[in-house]
């Protein structure tokens, strides 16, 4: 904060330290005065004694100012609910409990990283919005007593009846692909190794290709009624599923005989390696690697091909001069070839993201560090818009940028739900006595 307001008692001593008596002291249970101060009491011998050289200034991003300790009083802390209720109530609500889309919640926010985003706003860093009019005449002092009273106020349960929560969606896309795939099994095997003369195997296949397939047949440019009816129900994200645990499975030659030379075979098949890759292992996720493939099918398909009943021009040229010999011939030889694993790994659940996300904003999004937001219980569609803004690069922070920018849309979804339903702790900075 600038030099000019407040004491600032050994100035370079405690600077570091973030020094917040919230509530009016006969509030404070004795349990928690004691939890919390232990806990602020371990962070400060860890890092005492402060050296400028080893301990890092704790600093406003982009200012170089250092931020010195602040302390407010039950004082302050009215007079920031008198500012709240009079310019900030209107969208956040009563008591920092927002009831309109894409408004935070306010309540028991952090108050370094309260007081740090209302900079942001005054100085146009933190993007346009409907924030820059409201703080833009504040003064600093007006700043730092409405982050000491937002702080103060008990953070937003989940469930509060203005933002109902969705139900979050299955959150291992890998056990969901597993549910959605329970149909296929009887033709395409348990695991998707076939082992049924005719039925393709589903592993050792890209996602993309497999994704591609699956549509294909949904709106009928691949022709196969019996396989539209059974994708018929199926969303986009649940082919993505069925495809994603596919191909995480251990591929295997389908268990199915295979008749035709594959000597021969093996002589025909450099004029397809192009694109189907050495020994049938492609290396284009478009293009469909045919190793291990079940031979039935693919003497089918290449039939299939030749007659234009599967009609796909990048294959009409390759089949045309194949007659059925060559065609048994090919089939056999990638039949016979060891299927590998397409490159993809699985991806994290939303529990696995969230134990990344806890590192930096605490337990269950219950920040324990200031300058950090809590996410426990705000509402589920701001944390989405603003993990989209990060994304985009809309709302400019560097760890959250590199956070942001790994995230599907469905993780998104997912870890706005999570945070959103989790419960939120008020967390209490209390000062500890110098030795
Ligand atoms: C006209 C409506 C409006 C008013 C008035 C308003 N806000 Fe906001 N506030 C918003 C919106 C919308 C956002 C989310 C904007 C974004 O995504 O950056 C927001 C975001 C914030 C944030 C960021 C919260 C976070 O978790 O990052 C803080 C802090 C904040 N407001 C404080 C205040 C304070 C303090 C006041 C009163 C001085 C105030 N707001 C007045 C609409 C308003
Ligand atoms: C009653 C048997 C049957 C069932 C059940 C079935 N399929 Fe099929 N599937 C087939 C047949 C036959 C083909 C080959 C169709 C063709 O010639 O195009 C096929 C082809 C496919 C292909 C294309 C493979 C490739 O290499 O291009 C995919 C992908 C596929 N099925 C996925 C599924 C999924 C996912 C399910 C479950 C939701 C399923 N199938 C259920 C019989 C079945
Ligand atoms: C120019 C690139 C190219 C060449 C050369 C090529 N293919 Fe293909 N092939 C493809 C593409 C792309 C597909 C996927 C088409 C689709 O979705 O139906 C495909 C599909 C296939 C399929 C169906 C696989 C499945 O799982 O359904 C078989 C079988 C096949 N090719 C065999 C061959 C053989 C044998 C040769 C050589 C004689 C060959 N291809 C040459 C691009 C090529
Ligand atoms: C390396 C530390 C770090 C990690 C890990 C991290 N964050 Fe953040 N996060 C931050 C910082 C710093 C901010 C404040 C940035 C700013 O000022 O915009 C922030 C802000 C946010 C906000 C904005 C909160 C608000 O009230 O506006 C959300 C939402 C968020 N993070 C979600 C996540 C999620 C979800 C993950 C995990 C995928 C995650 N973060 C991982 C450091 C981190």
């Amino acid at each position: 904060m600038s030099e000019t307001n407040e004491t600032t008692p050994r100035k370079g001593f405690i600077a570091r330290v973030w020094t917040f008596l919230w509530r009016p002291s006969a509030r404070f249970s004795l349990a928690t005065l004691l939890i919390a101060g232990g806990l602020v009491g371990i962070l400060f011998l860890v890092s005492y004694p402060p050296s400028a050289a080893t301990q890092p200034a704790m600093v406003d991003p982009g200012s170089g100012n250092e931020l010195r300790a602040m302390y407010a009083n039950a004082e302050e802390v009215a007079e920031g609910k008198r500012l709240a209720d009079g310019s900030c109530a209107v969208c956040h609500g009563a008591n920092g409990f927002s009831t309109t889309p894409g408004v935070p919640h306010l309540a028991g926010q952090r108050p370094a990283y309260f007081y740090l985003e209302l900079r942001a706003y005054q100085t146009g860093a933190r993007g346009v919005s409907a924030m820059n009019n409201a703080v833009k005449f504040l003064s600093d002092d007006a700043l730092f007593k409405l982050a000491a009273y937002y702080a103060s106020l008990d953070p937003i349960q989940p469930g509060a009846p203005s933002d109902p929560k969705a139900a979050p969606a299955n959150p291992d896309p890998v056990q969901a692909g597993i549910a959605a795939a329970a149909s296929c099994t009887g033709c395409h095997g348990e695991i998707g190794i076939s082992k049924t003369p005719g039925m393709p195997s589903l592993v050792g296949l890209d996602p993309k290709y497999l994704v591609a397939a699956m549509k294909g047949y949904k709106i009928g440019q691949r022709k196969h009624d019996l396989m539209k009816s059974m994708l018929g129900a199926f969303s986009d994200a649940d082919l993505e599923n069925i495809a994603l645990y596919y191909a995480l499975q251990k591929p295997e030659r389908a268990r199915t005989p295979v008749v035709g030379n594959q000597v021969a075979g093996k002589v025909a098949a450099a004029a397809c390696a192009g694109c189907h890759g050495n020994q049938g292992i492609s290396l284009n996720p478009q293009i469909p690697s045919l190793a291990g493939q079940d031979a039935q099918y693919l003497a089918a398909a290449l039939q299939a091909y030749k007659s234009g009943l599967r009609n796909e021009e990048t294959m009409t040229g390759p089949v045309a001069s194949l007659d059925d010999t060559a065609i048994k011939d090919l089939s056999a030889y990638y039949a016979t070839q060891q299927p590998q694993p397409p490159n993809v790994r699985k991806p994290l659940t939303t529990a696995e993201w969230a134990q990344r996300c806890d590192r930096c904003h605490g337990i269950s999004g219950n920040s324990t560090d200031p300058r950090l937001p809590a996410l426990a219980g705000q509402r589920e569609d701001y944390l989405q818009k603003v993990l989209h803004a990060y994304r985009t690069g809309a709302r400019k922070s560097p760890p959250m940028a590199a956070m942001s920018d790994v995230l599907t849309e469905r993780d998104v979804e997912n870890l706005a739900a999570y945070y959103a339903s989790q419960k939120a702790r008020a967390v209490v900075y209390v000062i500890v006595p110098s030795k």
